[in-house]
């Protein structure tokens, strides 16, 4: 859904063949996977800079790596083995830059074209769905950039529309949750 909602219709209103991602909560490093397949498949040129606090062990990276077929896997072992706070290229289409980093440091300035905030929910984590951290997303999109997350949640849409955002609901694939997807104005 980030790709299909955030990413492919960022793409279809703004065409371009080089863009900037950012992520919040780079977790398993599935989005990043998804979105290194994407851009690899449209030959969009994607530089990808994630944050996370808590990055996962090897183990259990290696035990995630095993979902994959060969050529997945390959790319998703390259994406964990990338060192953190370097820009690293995966693939002719896919940099990528991740950060370990608290989503509340987060410092980036008009530079993401789109941005996956993929935190664990407001009921779990309530203070990353506040305005404080919320402003630091909008600041850190260009304008006319996409914040796209899970949570259809009252609360985070009027945050978001008193940032500046301009909020659209949208509907999750059958029997998935809603989502939002939040529009900096140009
Ligand atoms: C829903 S998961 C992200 C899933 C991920 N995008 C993926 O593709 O697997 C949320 C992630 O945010 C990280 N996280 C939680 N609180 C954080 C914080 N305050 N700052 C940075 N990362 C945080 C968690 O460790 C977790 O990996």
């Amino acid at each position: 859904m980030f790709i299909e909602k955030g990413l492919n219709d960022y793409l279809k209103n703004n065409p371009a063949n080089e863009i900037i991602i950012g992520e919040s909560g780079f977790g398993t490093g599935l989005n990043a996977l998804l979105t290194l397949l994407y851009a690899r498949r449209n030959r969009i040129k994607i530089h990808y800079q994630t944050y996370e606090k808590y990055p996962l062990s090897p183990e259990i990276i290696k035990q995630l790596a095993e979902m994959f077929t060969d050529e997945e896997k390959k790319f998703f072992l390259k994406i964990h083995e990338a060192n953190w706070e370097e820009k690293t290229s995966i693939t002719e289409y896919f940099e990528i830059e991740k950060i370990q980093k608290d989503f509340v440091r987060i410092s980036a300035k008009d530079l993401w074209h789109v941005h996956y905030y993929d935190a664990f929910s407001p009921r779990v984590q309530p203070g990353l769905w506040e305005k404080p951290v919320l402003k630091r997303i909008y600041e850190g999109l260009r304008a006319g950039g996409f914040f796209v997350t899970y949570s259809a949640k009252g609360s985070v849409r009027r945050n978001l529309i008193d940032l500046g955002f301009e909020v659209e609901k949208l509907a999750g694939p059958p029997g998935k949750r809603e989502m939002l997807r939040a529009r900096k104005p140009n």
